[in-house]
């Protein structure tokens, strides 16, 4: 066996299917090329249209076979019908990303009920519907991957981490619960974990170098993170290669949440 068609059976994604939310920019568009170019049929899924044909256009110029569809996922109607157009694109997805994200921090004592529902209505209940709308189907067919996008602030307060936090340890949780449902079928759930990453996301944060550089130095590789940097890993945990990993919470932050 040559070591392309090795590394092909461990990692390759010709014939899947993959709903990447938040794919038009930062962490999810790196997620969505990467498993576009390992080989899937990538649905991008956020709400600017723009930012979703420029996504598509550049995957489609690659030789990506790349679709969007234009939703707003912080509503729970919003996200069923999000689901149906993004299944009608490609059929029924194999790979499930939840990546779109919304952080507000105000600081606790002002954290009001609007911002703790945006949160959760977001960050939490769209990867749950959208779980129990592809879960049971992928339970079905034998195959699954789900991943979630989460955060350090799922383990530590870090920041006013508010609402936020409180989000991305439920989605953890979420993972847990959706691994031990449907594993033992072929589909496995786990998190991808990032430190500190420079997106649109966090524009604010990334403007102060001086608040970069002490964040690179908290890090043990000794940078902050790029969208780039969760390619591989995405790969690995969409593919046929991490069938015994599930339930699991993988860090890719430069070691910063074991400094
Ligand atoms: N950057 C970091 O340092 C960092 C650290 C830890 C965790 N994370 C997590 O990583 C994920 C991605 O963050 P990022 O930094 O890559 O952010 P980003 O570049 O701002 O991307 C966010 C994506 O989510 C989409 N989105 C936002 N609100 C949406 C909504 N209501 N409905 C549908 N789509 C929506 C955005 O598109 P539209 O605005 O067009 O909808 C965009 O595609 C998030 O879950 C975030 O919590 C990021």
């Amino acid at each position: 066996m040559t070591s392309k068609a090795y590394l092909s059976d461990l990692f390759a994604l010709d014939g899947r299917v993959a709903v990447v939310t938040g794919g038009s920019s930062g962490i999810g568009r790196a997620v969505a090329g990467a498993l576009a170019r390992a080989g899937a049929s990538v649905v991008v899924v956020a709400r600017t249209e723009a930012q979703l044909k420029e996504t598509v256009a550049e995957l489609t110029a690659d030789g990506c076979r790349a679709g969007w569809v234009a939703a707003d996922l912080s509503g729970r109607a919003g996200v069923r019908a999000a689901a149906e157009e993004a299944a009608a694109v490609f059929g029924e997805p194999d790979i499930l990303v939840n990546c779109a994200g919304v952080n507000l921090r105000p600081p606790m004592g002002e954290l009001g009920e609007e911002v703790w529902d945006t949160t959760m209505a977001l960050n939490l209940d769209a990867p749950f519907l959208l779980g129990q709308r592809f879960g049971p189907g992928m339970a079905g067919r034998g195959f699954g991957r789900i991943i979630h996008i989460t955060s350090q602030q799922a383990h530590r307060a870090f920041v006013q981490s508010g609402a936020y936090g409180v989000s991305k340890g439920a989605l953890e949780s979420l993972a847990r619960s959706q691994a031990e449902a449907w594993s033992r079928y072929g589909v496995t759930c786990n998190t991808l974990v990032p430190g500190f990453v420079m997106t649109p996301l966090n524009a604010r944060l990334s403007s102060d170098p001086e608040r970069v550089a002490a964040l690179a130095a908290r890090t043990m590789v000794g940078r902050n993170g790029l969208a780039e940097d969760f390619a591989g890993a995405a790969v690995f945990l969409a593919s046929a290669a991490s069938a015994y990993v599930t339930g699991q919470s993988l860090f890719v932050d430069g070691g910063f949440s074991v400094h």
